[in-house]
């Protein structure tokens, strides 16, 4: 493969051309702060924060390395006065609006914020989008999405009530750098089931219970989902995974 000959905080270098900017970075140890990037999703170029200045035939840009690839001649500069100036302000933002998540008190303390000039908003979704895209991307459900413009964009189910889309796996929670997604198992009052309760998402889900053992180990619309997916074993919808690798199906 022909490798880009490129120049990064001044030092001449080579970058693979299938790669972003950000992951041939990454590759030389370089630091750029993320936000809404995530490995495992497509690139979504929506926090900012991971911006480089670029300069190709003498002309200078600001582009967001998460998703920009790289060309032969290019120079980049991962920390330039204009990059900090940018960063500083977006973090300064961010801050704003989620003063709590300790990922933005973090990011903060890594780029030298040390408070906000503008007005703090509470919120504790940092509106990366891991918990939309993950859904849709790699789940497949397409339970969640953003709704409302401006400072009042946020992320919801369906007209903000029990969905039926939801399939109540926990992806979401998992994906979620503050915590402010979560589900907890209880025994529902008017059914006397076992049930899932997407807190946030207000939706309830039934528990399966293993044939087997007889512990929940799912929600039933979930294992619908996957067996609908994927060509499953015998037994998949009704039995834990324990049980099934040790061939204790009924
Ligand atoms: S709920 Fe969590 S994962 Fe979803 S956009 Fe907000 S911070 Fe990101
Ligand atoms: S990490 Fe690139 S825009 Fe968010």
């Amino acid at each position: 493969m022909t490798m880009c000959n490129i120049t990064l905080n001044g030092k001449k270098t080579k970058f693979l051309p299938g790669k972003t900017i950000l992951e041939n970075t990454r590759d030389h140890g370089v630091k750029i702060p993320v936000l809404c990037s995530h490995e495992a999703l497509k690139p979504y170029g929506a926090c900012r924060l991971c911006i480089v200045e670029i300069e190709e035939q003498g002309r200078k840009q600001i582009v967001t390395s998460c998703n920009s690839h790289v060309r032969d001649g290019m120079k980049i500069k991962t920390h330039s006065p204009r990059v900090q100036k940018i960063r500083k302000t977006l973090v300064e933002l961010l801050l704003a609006r989620t003063p709590e998540a300790a990922v933005e008190q973090q990011l903060a303390r890594d780029i030298g914020v040390k408070a906000t000039p503008y007005p703090e908003q509470g919120e504790l979704c940092i509106m990366c989008g891991q918990c939309v895209r993950t859904c849709r991307e790699i789940v497949g459900a397409c339970a969640l999405d953003f709704v409302h413009k401006g400072s009042k964009r946020s992320v919801a189910v369906p007209f903000f009530r029990d969905s039926k889309e939801c399939i109540g796996c926990g992806s979401c929670v998992f994906v979620c750098p503050t915590g402010v997604v979560s589900m907890h198992d209880e025994i529902s009052d008017v059914r006397g089931e076992p049930e899932r309760i997407m807190d946030k998402w207000e939706t309830r889900l039934p528990l399966q219970k293993c044939s087997s053992d007889g512990n929940v180990f799912a929600t039933r619309r979930m294992l619908e989902h996957f067996a609908r997916k994927h060509e499953v074993s015998e037994g998949f919808l009704e039995t834990c995974s324990h049980c099934l690798r040790k061939g204790n199906t009924k």
